[in-house]
């Protein structure tokens, strides 16, 4: 009886699951991740098993437009190809010298089967860790002017899971502290939006590449089924290109421990190699500069008896950087323009003009006799037209002095970017993850190469990969950063860096600006941290630039743990994840790229913690000295947080270090040859 009647049923109640067909396939080059596309009733969809587990189930794909019917229905396969890549790549400068790019590709043509016969091409790169997808939009008579108004793919999570996600299209661009839910609760997020499933299984959703198109935000439809939902423009739609073009790629990192997500390379991969060619004009290295003290309120970016900008005091910070061999000196209100309400009058912003009481030629003379660059400041208000006329010379100016990283800023709210596409004609507003945006910031790239000049965006669009195409592009914000703990309200919580290993670092370097050893914010405000955990932020936050952001009078007070922030190198050979759970802790090793020490560094949250790690990272034979910068004996954010200790230990490959991580605590550790 049920052998007769199960076919029956299931073809009177399901008729289009019935008719769905796998039409391509495509497995990792270890078999573990492999994934299926489907045609059911003429619509597309992409589903994705690990190990033969469910991990999205069928989703759909296609676009809607503001010129043309919507691309989704009647789809028939025409053409498939496979290939596989193995290509091992090295960085300029990052957290691993090698990388390796492993993957299986699917390529697929759909042609639609009825009326405009139009073709979309669907490209998977399919890793043992993690896949890529992208659409093409060949070239046809049909659909040249392509205006997306939505592009509908969804993104359904098969097992039960939790997120870690930071809200989208809200007033804040990605400054949020992390929310921790169900998946199911998830309203629109940013990505990288990471889960962990209810077996065990961690996924982080993002994109790579983003070039000439608007940031996929994820909105939860159903359940546990999300959509992406691109940024908007001030044009109404959504994206417009000219057909040929692709995608940015939409990715899924997938791994059984979140180290795994932290360590893969899925992001860079994705993205098309270095196009500036040589660009060993940039150096990796640390900077300090006329900035906390702006953050404390105690001087001010616009002149007047509290400018932090001053000749005098801009000497005294080059004299500090090259005591203690840092690199880079910050100079923030250095220019016309943040007099009165800055915020509100990007438009006054001269980049080319310093202030009557900052001589920039003077300065920068000066800081050449001692080896130091100043680093420059482009904060544009979001005023970003008014930028753009003058970047050049702006630029110019900058290389003339030596400055080769310009900090950049676009502080105003979401979709408050002000474009005027002609000098005087209306000006338009924004998103700043929006198509505009994602050009503007190459306009930017490409002009400031031609100056030999790296680039560190703050408030910038989420970085998606593109340092390996551009590799100027050193370093962005684009999360909560120190900032929030001079002001933020609520400052920036214990779990925060945990937060953010494993889901903003995924898209790349951030500049977090570390260091805050005096550990007050404005009017004393605590901030919610041990001094120990300071010091390990060097190790656990990557960036090839990294801020000593604290006041030099406070490292004076702090000269035993200041010791570390001389030491810790921003370049690295090779990184690994010793161990980690997504907003509890994370513990990384990274080896200097160009010395022999290698570097851990733990962060937790508001638990006091004891982790086991193995030294099996280090080289075996050798026997190495631990410089260890711990939490000291009763420390706690809250109660004790200068409670501090410094130890030295001989240890070798085989042993195994106890890290005690105090509430909101943490540990840095330089491992160095021992002295024969
Ligand atoms: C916001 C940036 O994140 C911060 O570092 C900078 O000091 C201010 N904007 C002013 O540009
Ligand atoms: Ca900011």
């Amino acid at each position: 009886m049920r052998l007769f009647l199960f076919p029956l049923a299931l073809a009177t109640l399901l008729p289009a699951a019935a008719q769905a067909a796998v039409v391509a396939s495509v497995d990792s080059p270890g078999k573990v991740l492999h994934v299926d596309l489907d045609i059911n009733d003429g619509h597309l969809t992409w589903s994705v098993s690990r190990l033969g587990k469910p991990v999205i189930a069928p989703s759909r794909m296609g676009f809607r437009f503001r010129n043309a019917e919507q691309l989704e229905r009647n789809l028939g396969l025409a053409s498939t190809s496979t290939s596989t890549f193995d290509d091992t790549w090295e960085q300029p400068w990052g957290e691993n010298r090698l990388v390796r790019n492993h993957y299986n590709e699917l390529r697929a043509r759909f042609t639609e089967t009825t009326r405009g016969k139009r073709s979309i091409d669907v490209t998977f790169r399919v890793y043992d860790d993690g896949l890529g997808f992208r659409y093409g939009f060949p070239d046809q008579p049909q659909l040249k002017d392509v205006v997306i108004d939505d592009e509908l793919t969804e993104f359904d999570v098969a097992p039960k899971a939790t997120a870690w996600w930071i809200p989208a299209g809200e007033w804040n661009r990605y400054e949020y502290p992390y929310n921790r839910t169900p998946l199911a609760e998830v309203g629109q997020a940013h990505t990288p939006m990471t889960i962990k499933t209810d077996d065990g299984l961690y996924i982080a959703f993002h994109e790579a590449a983003l070039v000439d198109y608007s940031s996929m935000w994820l909105r939860r439809v159903e359940k546990q089924r999300l959509r992406a939902q691109l940024s908007p423009s001030a044009d109404g739609w959504k994206v417009r290109r000219t057909a040929p073009f692709t995608t940015p790629w939409r990715t899924l990192q997938i791994a059984p421990s979140a180290g795994g997500l932290y360590e893969s390379n899925l992001i860079l991969n994705l993205n098309e190699p270095n196009k500036l060619g040589d660009v060993s004009w940039f150096k990796p290295g640390k900077f300090v500069g006329v900035w906390w003290s702006l953050h404390l309120d105690e001087q001010s970016w616009g002149t007047g008896p509290k400018h932090g900008a001053t000749t005098e005091t801009t000497r005294k910070y080059i004299d500090f950087a090259a005591k203690y061999g840092f690199r880079g000196v910050l100079v923030e209100g250095w220019n016309v323009g943040w007099d009165g309400d800055w915020f509100a009058n990007g438009w006054n912003f001269d980049f080319t003009k310093a202030t009557p009481d900052f001589d920039l030629p003077g300065l920068a003379a000066y800081a050449k006799t001692t080896g130091v660059h100043l680093v420059g400041h482009h904060e544009t208000g979001c005023a970003v037209s008014h930028y753009e006329r003058q970047m050049d010379a702006a630029f110019a100016l900058d290389e003339k002095n030596g400055i080769d990283v310009v900090k950049t800023g676009y502080v105003c709210d979401a979709g408050q970017i002000e474009r005027q596409d002609l000098p005087n004609g209306p000006v338009l507003r924004e998103w700043h993850d929006g198509q505009w945006m994602s050009n503007h910031h190459l306009r930017v790239l490409m002009d400031a190469a031609k100056h030999h000049i790296a680039i560190d965006s703050h408030e910038p669009i989420k970085d998606t990969g593109l340092r390996r195409t551009y590799p100027n592009w050193v370093a962005r914000e684009g999360a909560r950063g120190e900032e929030y703990n001079a002001w933020g309200n609520p400052p920036n919580p214990p779990e925060h860096e945990a937060n953010l290993v494993f889901t903003r670092m995924l898209g790349g370097p951030m500049d977090f600006t570390p260091g805050i050893v005096s550990l007050k914010g404005r009017n004393g405000q605590q901030i919610q941290s041990t001094l120990a955990k300071q010091l390990a932020l060097y190790v656990v936050i990557y960036s090839p630039i990294q801020m000593v952001a604290d006041l030099p009078e406070h490292y004076a007070q702090h000269m035993d743990a200041f010791q570390f922030i001389r030491d810790v190198p921003t370049d690295w050979e090779t990184t690994r994840v010793l161990a980690g759970e997504v907003g509890d802790y994370a513990v990384i090793a990274r080896k200097d790229r160009h010395g022999p020490g290698w570097y851990l560094g733990a962060v937790g949250d508001e638990q006091a913690r004891t982790l086991d790690v193995k030294l099996d990272f280090l080289p075996k034979g050798a026997r190495w000295v631990a410089e260890i910068y711990r939490d000291g004996d009763g420390a706690d954010w809250k109660t004790n947080p200068f409670a501090f200790a410094t130890e030295r230990k001989v240890v070798s490959a085989s042993d195994r270090l106890v890290l005690k991580l105090a509430p909101g605590g943490g540990e840095a550790i330089r491992f160095m040859p021992e002295a024969k």
